[in-house]
């Protein structure tokens, strides 16, 4: 089963490829319009950039608000609202069309679950991950100790960046000699997809569904937009999202200030008050994968009845625009629901 973690990544790395020969012919156009084209004067609801003015301080304060009543939840007010694109940069994950669906009220985490909260999961239920039965996981080469490293003689031939880490799990995110003492504020990482709804059930939560989840990345922004707050991705010259700066996969110059994780209250949030929508890590979602969308409208859509693999989104800390360049509202991937990795986590939602 978790070999199709390897497939997925094979995948991508194949997809990057071709992105990157549509680069060097023609079809950059499109893609560099999109990205010098606004953003910051796009409309927007609820909308604040940096917090300046004062009208924007009122509408935070009512988000801590929401959250402070729901349990580290903010509340997305029930309407129709547009998700996936019909500008795709990678058509073969599904990332289009851009349809309407209907949600109900709900809602949803306003930060990653964190190792804090995990441990007081696991310290309450003795929920032992898939990560910890396995006795492995997925870690980034780039992380690991040369101690770690020389006891590792497989790799992901397409992503030989990926290594398979024996006893690594979320208590030990490197491997057996890295702990998390010093990062409890970091996302929980190494935790599956039934991990991550064991958790969400505990809390008498749930995970979010795809659309939801986009709905909440998207912050209330009337028009279509890239990132959680508009087109461009460093306004101001300020990192609004935890990726990789430099060449990947070989120099982080960590730019944004976090060569891994980042703690689940950085940067600014989106216009919901969510932190963290892109960027740090990959979020589950409830939903099946699958890559063909009807453009008819759908009410409270949960996605296909079965699948393989579950959808994740928001792309990760790992993510450059050359071989990644998923942290996007629109963009998404899977895994299967036993996988774990160092660069996947979630947050929940739940109906009100
Ligand atoms: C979505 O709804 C808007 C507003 O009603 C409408 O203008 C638009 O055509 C719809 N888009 C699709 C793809 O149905
Ligand atoms: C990594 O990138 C930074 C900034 O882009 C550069 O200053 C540095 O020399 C690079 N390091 C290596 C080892 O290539």
């Amino acid at each position: 089963m978790r070999a199709v973690f390897v497939a997925v990544l094979i995948v991508h790395t194949f997809l990057i490829k071709a992105a990157e020969s549509e680069g060097t012919d023609c079809q950059c156009g499109k893609v560099l319009n999109r990205k010098t084209n606004d953003d910051q004067s796009g409309k927007t609801e609820g909308f604040c950039s940096a917090g300046e003015s004062e009208a924007c301080t009122v509408k935070e304060n009512k988000y801590e608000q929401r959250i402070n009543a729901h349990d580290g939840m903010a509340m997305i007010n029930s309407g129709t609202f547009a998700v996936g694109t019909n500008q795709p940069i990678f058509v073969a994950d599904g990332e289009g069309p851009r349809r309407n669906v209907t949600l109900d009220d709900f809602y949803i985490d306003v930060y990653e679950v964190s190792n804090r909260d995990f441990e007081e999961f696991a310290k309450a239920t003795g929920h032992r991950t898939e990560a910890e039965k396995f006795g492995d996981s997925f870690v980034f080469e780039g992380l690991l100790s040369e101690e770690t490293k020389s006891k590792i003689n497989e790799a992901v031939a397409q992503a030989p960046w990926w290594l398979p880490v024996k006893d690594c799990n979320w208590r030990h995110p490197e491997g057996p000699d890295s702990d998390i003492l010093d990062r409890m504020d970091h996302p929980v990482i190494h935790v599956s997809w039934n991990d991550a709804t064991a958790f969400c059930k505990w809390r008498g939560k749930r995970l979010p569904t795809e659309s939801e989840w986009e709905v909440a990345c998207r912050g209330g922004l009337v028009t279509e937009r890239l990132f959680p707050w508009g087109n461009r991705l460093t306004p101001k010259n300020q990192h609004r999202t935890n990726i990789w700066q430099g060449v990947f996969p070989s120099n982080n110059s960590a730019e944004d200030g976090f060569v891994g994780t980042a703690p689940i209250t950085e940067f600014p949030p989106n216009g919901y008050g969510l932190y963290n929508m892109v960027g740090n890590v990959w979020e589950w979602t409830s939903d099946w994968w699958v890559t063909e969308h009807s453009d008819k409208p759908a009410k409270n859509p949960v996605g296909p009845s079965s699948g393989t693999d579950k959808v994740k989104k928001g792309g990760s800390y790992l993510c450059h625009e050359s071989y990644c360049y998923r942290y996007r509202c629109a963009a998404r991937s899977q895994n299967t629901p036993d996988t774990s990795a160092g660069n996947l986590g979630f947050r929940c939602a739940m109906s009100i």
